[in-house]
């Protein structure tokens, strides 16, 4: 049993969750968890370190095999060992299928409101931002307009960049939507390249579909981009996964990693394979862990929060605050950090549908998350009982 509530130190860590903003701040910001990592990890780790030399690394055949047998076990899915590329990182990941995949000029297609390296990509490949806006209902949850969809893409469209399940709105798309999308797609033959770095976590209710499992015509249009750094709390272990079924583009995205990007370091596949191996009862109590502290989060923001609103995320450790009708004057995200001391990620770097909205990370034990709220709550209030102002 692992526990969860134990609020572990992590000022003074070089964390750049806990070191970006003053002592006093509680970070409910950057997409990291507070907990300790899975214990096999942690003992894999000791054990590589013993032997002291840090070489240059190269994938182990059996993180290969542990990632092949996952694939098909979670959602029936044959992958050939060879068709996995690891990386540094899932950002790193669609940096490269932006410049492996297009030239300077042409487009790349994004659904809006949508993790923030996901939406500089494109410019910083020379490429065109095709920002095409979710649709918010009136329950706040967000869907697809598919006409708006097929709008969005022009001529110069060469990838779509989906990111399934969604930072910040949450959804896990379903597999209709996830048909179209990649019906669509094709028609217009715009690669997809699929971020599913949130894909193991997911609560109970929804499925997460990996889109290139829809048909192998699907699977030879789709970089898909997993990696255990959300699912086992080890982001800054740097180890992802592009799975490239697709001979063609497997051979263009290693031609542009040669050229743009190393490889992972050797701590990073050591974790990764400790955590796919043997991280599932961790995963298991984590998901449950957050499940409870989301029940909480929703709660209290109807409760205490009035004006404020949210709608359930479907997976992610994320929220997304409707802060618009809540009268503060600016910029949400500035209101809580200067005045409760709270970092949450601010909506407008999140594109268009953005604006008015704040981000917050729940992966946290259950008191950081009531401190959290307790602070955003009091200041709150006095700001309602004024004129906006504090
Ligand atoms: C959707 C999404 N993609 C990628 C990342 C980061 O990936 P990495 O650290 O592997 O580059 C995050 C982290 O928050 C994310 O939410």
């Amino acid at each position: 049993m692992y526990n969860f509530d134990q609020v572990i130190e992590r000022r003074g860590t070089d964390s750049l969750k806990w070191c970006t903003y003053g002592d006093d701040v509680l970070p409910l910001w950057v997409a990291d968890m507070d907990f300790r990592a899975p214990e096999p990890v942690i003992r894999a780790l000791h054990e590589r370190v013993e032997h002291g030399v840090f070489g240059y690394a190269v994938p182990p055949p059996a993180l290969r095999e542990v990632i092949v047998e996952r694939l098909q076990r979670l959602y029936g899915w044959e992958v050939s060992p060879d068709h996995l590329v690891f990386l540094p990182g899932v950002v790193t990941g669609f940096n490269l299928v932006c410049r492996a995949i297009a030239v300077p000029g042409e487009g790349v297609l994004v659904q809006t409101p949508v993790y923030p390296p996901i939406l500089r990509a494109p410019a910083d490949a020379g490429l065109v931002c095709e920002e095409m806006e979710l649709t918010r209902q009136e329950d706040g949850q967000y869907e697809v307009d598919f006409d708006r969809f097929e709008r969005t893409i022009t001529g110069r469209t060469r990838v779509f960049i989906l990111c399934n399940p969604h930072n910040p709105v949450g959804r896990v798309f379903r597999r209709e939507e996830l048909e179209r999308m990649a019906e669509i797609c094709l028609r217009h033959h715009i690669v997809i390249c699929s971020d599913e770095i949130h894909c193991d976590l997911v609560f109970p209710g929804h499925q997460h579909v990996p889109i290139a499992t829809l048909s192998p015509e699907v699977a030879g249009h789709t970089i898909t981009l997993i990696s255990p750094s959300k699912t086992f709390n080890i982001p800054g272990l740097k180890c992802a996964v592009a799975i490239v079924p697709n001979a063609d583009l497997r051979r263009r995205l290693k031609a542009t990693h040669a050229d743009w990007a190393h490889e992972v370091n050797v701590l990073g596949y050591t974790a990764a394979l400790a955590a796919y191996r043997d991280g599932q009862p961790w995963l298991e109590q984590v998901l449950a862990y957050l499940e409870r502290n989301l029940e909480f989060l929703l709660r209290y923001v109807e409760e205490h929060l009035p004006g404020i609103s949210m709608a359930r995320p479907e997976g992610t450790y994320l929220a997304w605050l409707d802060c618009r009708e809540a009268g503060i004057q600016g910029n949400p995200a500035r209101f809580f950090l200067e005045h409760a001391r709270v970092a949450l990620s601010n909506g407008a770097e999140f594109g268009r549908g953005g604006a008015g909205f704040v981000r917050l990370n729940f992966g946290c034990p259950h008191a950081t998350l009531v401190e959290a709220l307790e602070r955003m709550r009091a200041v709150y209030q006095v700001m309602k009982s004024g004129d906006g102002r504090l």
